[in-house]
């Protein structure tokens, strides 16, 4: 693996380094429900969240069996919008990606740009051969935007979150198909 992953830019964002200087726009939208709503960690304490930036920007990346939290920064004036988490998978066979952007950037194909380069990142610096997204059947922007990456459904499971049953979707996207 390379010594430098991040950042990483694509036309109009850039991956790079969560810090502690974050915090005020992570909190923005990670304390936003409707961006909450179908994912696995919930809005903390301003304390906590400054306590995770500082350690998820000093933290390895793309480690074996671990998750790493990416920035999504806009390009122009390098202000966070968004992030993603990225699960190597112990074996390094595959990675689990998951993302989230502040509603003011929605609908506008950042978030797109943002998870198709971290996925390039993935399959440059790992051997994994396959990227999964996992998605509550309800999360139609997240669907959409797996799709439109060329991700396709290879599982529906049946799980419980936050007390509730659900049904998730389970995307993939292999190296190969994202080959030139
Ligand atoms: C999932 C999420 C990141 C998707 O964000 P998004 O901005 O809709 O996604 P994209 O970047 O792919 O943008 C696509 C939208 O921008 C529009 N768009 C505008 N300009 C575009 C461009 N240049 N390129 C691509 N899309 C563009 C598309 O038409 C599309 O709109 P539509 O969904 O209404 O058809 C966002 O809804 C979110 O943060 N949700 C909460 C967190 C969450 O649930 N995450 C998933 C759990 S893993």
């Amino acid at each position: 693996m390379s010594g430098d992953l991040l950042p990483r830019s694509a036309e109009r964002i850039v991956l790079r380094r969560l810090s502690v200087d974050d915090l005020a726009d992570f909190q923005a939208y990670r304390c936003d429900p409707d961006v909450a709503r179908y994912q696995g960690w919930e809005a903390t304490s301003d304390s906590e969240a400054r306590a995770f930036l500082d350690a998820t920007g000093k933290g390895r990346l793309l480690q074996a069996g671990e998750w790493c939290q990416i920035g999504i920064a806009a390009r122009a004036d390098a202000a966070l919008i968004g992030d993603i988490g990225i699960c190597l998978s112990k074996d390094e066979t595959e990675a689990e990606i998951g993302f989230s952007l502040n509603r003011q950037h929605q609908g506008k194909g950042l978030a797109g740009d943002a998870v198709r380069a971290a996925i390039q990142m993935v399959f440059e610096e790992t051997p994994a051969h396959r990227v999964i997204g996992i998605t509550d059947t309800r999360n139609l922007p997240s669907i959409r935007l797996l799709e439109r990456l060329g991700f396709r459904k290879i599982d529906t499971l049946q799980s419980i979150f936050q007390g509730e049953a659900c049904t998730e979707y389970v995307f993939a996207l292999t190296r190969r198909q994202t080959a030139p």
